[in-house]
């Protein structure tokens, strides 16, 4: 069987390392990120033409949510434009675009997990961004395109909420964290099988006889279950403390106008994932096991990094 080519743009970040890892047999991964390669340089882009990937997978962004407040113009060519330009490559080669996006593009003022067709209505310029970079594959008229929006997500490599919080609960004897935040966690690992499940709709079109004649468009994808930022770093740390030499003593719930940030953050951005169930017939890990096995795995490459 002749290897399908994924160029995958953004390939240093957090997300794309568990792409690396996880990607199935049948795939080629070729690797593309700053410095060398530039998302907001069209020329680049377009100069992917000649490897003829059949894939394009979009990790790159500028996903500094408070930085993106005094970088406007930096956030929307990284975020807005950039997957613009992937779409007219994706056009132009009958390239099939991935392209990750963000619960953030939502106001935050629903009861209910967010449908794929709900409104819009980002309070960020990091959400004014990721929003426009959906907006610009759209309006592309590509055909052949997977937008899958996804929450606060954290996983091997990154700078992520987990890690934040097990270094603070080493350093200091009380955490205050924001408790009229509500949202889904998400391990880049759950994710980036996701979008691998999606990858083999098209592929095999007859595997779920729930399966759409055209699956593209829109998809949310998060772990199940929802919680504030509070509930997530109590459950960080009780599941820390298993492996993990602690100094935390309380964790205390707080409102956001405790804790001032340039960006504005939806109340709540927990979103549906129906219609990925539906198309693909998979389940979704409920966030706490996800949570434990990212855990597990830590303390597992920490052990193994102690024996080389
Ligand atoms: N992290 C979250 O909580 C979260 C939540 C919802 C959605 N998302 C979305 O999920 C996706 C993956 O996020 P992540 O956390 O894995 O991101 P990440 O770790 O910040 O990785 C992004 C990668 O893109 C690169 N990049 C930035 N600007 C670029 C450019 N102009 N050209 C090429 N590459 C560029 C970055 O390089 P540098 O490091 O050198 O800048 C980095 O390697 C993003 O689309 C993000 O918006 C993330």
């Amino acid at each position: 069987m002749e290897e399908k080519k994924i160029v995958l743009i953004g390939a240093n970040g957090m997300l794309a390392g568990a792409v690396k890892r996880l990607v199935p047999v049948g795939y080629k991964v070729h690797a593309y990120d700053l410095p060398e390669f530039d998302l907001t340089d069209s020329g680049q882009v377009f100069s992917l033409r000649t490897l003829k990937p059949e894939i394009i997978l979009n990790c790159a962004a500028y996903t500094n949510v408070d930085g993106c407040e005094s970088q406007r113009e930096l956030a929307m060519q990284v975020n807005g434009e950039g997957p613009g330009f992937l779409a007219e490559l994706a056009k132009d080669i009958d390239a099939l675009l991935v392209h990750v996006s963000t619960d953030f593009v939502f106001a935050g003022d629903k009861k209910e997990p967010y449908r794929e067709d709900d409104p819009t209505g980002p309070l960020s310029v990091y959400g004014q961004s990721k929003l426009l970079g959906e907006q610009r594959i759209i309006e592309s008229g590509l055909e052949k395109y997977f937008i899958v929006r996804t929450s606060w997500l954290y996983g091997q490599g990154g700078n992520n909420f987990v890690e934040t919080m097990i270094r603070l609960a080493k350093e200091r004897t009380e955490l205050k964290v924001v408790d009229d935040q509500r949202g889904t966690p998400t391990w880049t690992d759950d994710l980036a099988a996701a979008i691998f499940k999606l990858l083999a709709l098209v592929a095999a079109p007859h595997v779920s006889p729930r399966t759409p004649h055209r699956p593209y468009g829109i998809y949310h994808f998060s772990n199940e279950g929802q919680c504030s930022w509070y509930q997530f770093a109590a459950e960080i740390i009780a599941q820390a403390r298993h492996s993990e030499s602690l100094k935390v003593e309380n964790i205390l719930p707080i409102p956001t106008e405790g804790y001032p940030l340039p960006a504005q953050r939806p109340k709540y951005s927990v979103m549906s994932k129906e219609k990925y169930k539906a198309a693909t017939g998979m389940q979704v890990p409920e966030w706490r096991e996800s949570l434990r096995k990212y855990i597990e795995n830590r303390i597992k490459s920490q052990v193994l990094r102690f024996k080389m």
